[in-house]
């Protein structure tokens, strides 16, 4: 944790302009500063830099933020590390406040750990380019598989001697400590033969290494390829998981193409290590790969805070692409734009960027990407002759459609895949919105209720901000009503409403008054810390915009910026809004919002009555029927006070 008066103390240094400045052009226009965006590629600018706000933001693709957060989007760091950055150039010490001893002693077991893996990775990598032995049989592998010197350097490849234990003696004798090398799993410790030479022993012996490398170009473990073609010797070894390696949450070669993916807006996804580097090799350098674990979600997340385009590369022979559509699915779950391109059979993207030029290379790739939907079907066109087979290909179809979160996207592909399936559109939406009313009757379950947490890679916990996209009809929350109410609290809050009250004490006391909470905790966290507030509107909006946990900062920001959306879909009109309909809309907001809340209550209830029904609890049925009644009413006094104002 950095203390606000660090944070502070960085705003007021760090002016806006001259850190921008330093990345686009920039010229004054009127109070402000304009730019071509240096996120998207534009001719004429839409890229603001307000200074006197202290905030950017483009027009043209919709970023903004404060400086720090433009140092998060321009040099791709997380916000602690953003915070470093502007820290460094500043020379304004950055501390990190209130660790206990035990989180001190934790962060220097991980700075460690990573400077004995810098220390590692030097060490293989000057076996391979400079020991005879390591010339002998590693380099020249690689230099076999047509790896070129400057790819072996870029990415940092080395080759591990074949004797038992050097690198852990060597390793020893310069200075780190045997735990160390245990805990990195550089070294494999046998404990039973305590006292032997065998009791440590090197995990990579006599393999070629590839540095794993955290998003910020840490090395944080190896994967170690066998030279041997020995059945009886597993392919490849790899890095335990350790405090600073999560397999889970790291992609291999996500250091290298991160700035790839984010300007050219599009990520491939490989299988290994040595497709990696073939492609960048052959100069596609938006490439990652899950190294031969299936995907995971973290992982996912982290390709999208570059893009939200991903293609996923196959080999060309059958077997394991079925089992790998999964990936797929989870893609396309987490709201991404997902293709696919197969390899001709017998060949994987490593083995056909040797064979091919780079020019071919990219040719393939671009001449045989097609959607999701088009691979599945062309993937099981032998199936769809046989009727059964067709209408399981369909049912797994279906099951990918139901998972896109976007209403909007759902409908296009539901479309693209009526024409090409030949079935009625609304056949499929039907059935589509069937999986997805099953799904969400699942995750109702009492069962495993996981909160919607979001880690940064700084480590600090926060709330997941609710999703700006349409929500679907089977989730029938109050989100944007509440959403509404924090619009008009965080851009009018100080303002007066009526002679004598805020907007912020009205919606305040509005709440209160139905022991009413917002039901989203991403939004009632916003709320809760707005009341503890003081200073007027700017001041308060100033408070969010610079705020420590940069979701919260982000989402202010898109909320104050886009209020015509808002109103449009909660209050059914195109009205401006202006200060002096504050009342009236403020008014309207707080009735749409708890008529939406009676609504839930009456549906939980219809619910639980047909429950009862059906379990013939009569007596239940009774006092459900009497909570319903006086429901009914609440609902129907607010609709005719909502007729009346309208
Ligand atoms: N993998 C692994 N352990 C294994 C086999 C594979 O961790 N025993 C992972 C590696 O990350 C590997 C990826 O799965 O890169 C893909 O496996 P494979 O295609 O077999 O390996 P390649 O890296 O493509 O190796 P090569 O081209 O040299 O056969
Ligand atoms: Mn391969």
């Amino acid at each position: 944790m950095i203390s606000q008066a660090t944070i502070n103390k960085i705003l007021e240094t760090a002016s806006i302009e001259d850190v921008i400045g330093e990345y686009v052009r920039l010229t004054k226009r009127g109070a402000n500063l304009v730019a071509c965006c240096p996120f998207h590629n534009e001719k004429t600018p839409s890229f603001t830099v307000s200074p006197s706000k202290g905030i950017f933001k483009c027009f043209g693709c919709g970023k903004a933020g404060n400086v720090i957060r433009f140092i998060m989007e321009h040099e791709h760091l997380s916000y602690v590390e953003a915070l470093k950055f502007l820290g460094r150039k500043y020379n304004i010490p950055v501390e990190d406040k209130k660790e206990t001893a035990e989180e001190a002693q934790e962060r220097l077991q991980r700075d460690s750990m990573l400077i004995l893996n810098e220390y590692a990775r030097e060490f293989y990598s000057r076996y391979l380019l400079e020991d005879a032995r390591g010339k002998a049989v590693g380099l020249s592998y690689l230099m076999e598989r047509g790896f070129t010197q400057a790819t072996i350097t870029h990415f940092g490849l080395g080759y591990a001697p074949a004797e038992k234990d050097t690198f852990t003696k060597t390793a020893l004798a310069a200075g780190y400590r045997q735990e160390l090398l245990t805990a990195t799993g550089l070294t494999l410790h046998y404990p039973e033969q305590a006292n032997k030479p065998e009791a440590f022993l090197d995990r990579f012996r006599d393999r070629v290494l590839f540095p794993i490398h955290s998003i910020s170009g840490r090395v944080i473990g190896f994967g170690g390829r066998t030279l041997q073609s020995k059945p009886q010797q597993a392919k490849y070894v790899n890095s335990p998981d350790s405090p600073v390696y999560d397999k889970s949450r790291s992609l291999y070669g996500l250091y290298f193409a991160k700035q790839h993916i984010s300007k050219l807006q599009k990520c491939y996804l490989v299988e290994g290590y040595t497709d990696v580097l073939s492609l960048y090799q052959a100069g596609i350098m938006n490439v990652v790969s899950s190294s031969g674990t299936s995907l995971t979600e973290q992982q996912i997340r982290l390709i999208k805070r570059f893009t939200k385009q991903v293609t996923v590369l196959y080999d060309g022979d059958d077997a394991g692409i079925k089992a790998s559509l999964r990936s797929i699915d989870m893609l396309l779950a987490e709201g991404l734009q997902v293709k696919a391109v197969r390899f001709p059979a017998d060949t994987d993207p490593d083995s056909f960027a040797r064979s091919h030029s780079a020019q071919e290379t990219l040719d393939y790739l671009e001449k045989n990407e097609v959607d999701f939907i088009h691979f599945k079907i062309s993937l099981m066109a032998e199936d769809m002759k046989d009727p059964l087979k067709r209408s399981a290909l369909i049912r797994e179809i279906l099951e990918s459609l139901s998972v896109i979160p976007d209403i909007i996207t759902r409908t296009v592909y539901i479309e693209e895949c009526s024409r090409h399936l030949d079935i009625e559109e609304a056949i499929l939406t039907r059935e589509v919105s069937k999986i997805r009313k099953r799904k969400f009757a699942q995750m109702q379950r009492p069962a495993p209720a996981v909160s919607p947490e979001v880690t940064d890679a700084g480590g600090a916990r926060t709330f997941a901000p609710p999703q700006h996209t349409h929500r679907t009809s089977g989730e029938s929350d109050a989100l944007q009503y509440e959403r509404n109410l924090l619009y008009y609290l965080l851009k009018f809050g100080q303002s007066n409403m009526t002679e004598n009250t805020t907007v912020a004490a009205y919606i305040i006391a509005s709440l209160q008054k139905d022991d009413l909470e917002f039901q989203d905790p991403f939004l009632s966290h916003i709320f809760k810390e707005y009341t503890t507030l003081t200073g007027d509107n700017e001041a308060r909006k100033k408070h969010f915009i610079n705020h420590p946990d940069p979701q919260i900062a982000q989402y202010v920001l898109h909320l104050l910026s886009q209020p015509h959306h808002i109103n449009l879909k909660v209050l059914r009109e195109s009205l401006p809004i202006e200060e002096s309909l504050l009342e009236q809309n403020v008014t309207k907001s707080i009735l749409v919002y708890k008529m939406r809340i009676v609504s839930l209550t009456c549906n939980t209830l219809t619910t639980k009555l047909q429950q009862a029904q059906m379990e013939g609890e009569e007596e239940r049925m009774e006092e459900i029927m009497r909570e319903l009644t006086v429901m009914m009413e609440v609902r129907n006094s607010f609709a005719k006070e909502l007729n009346r104002l309208s």
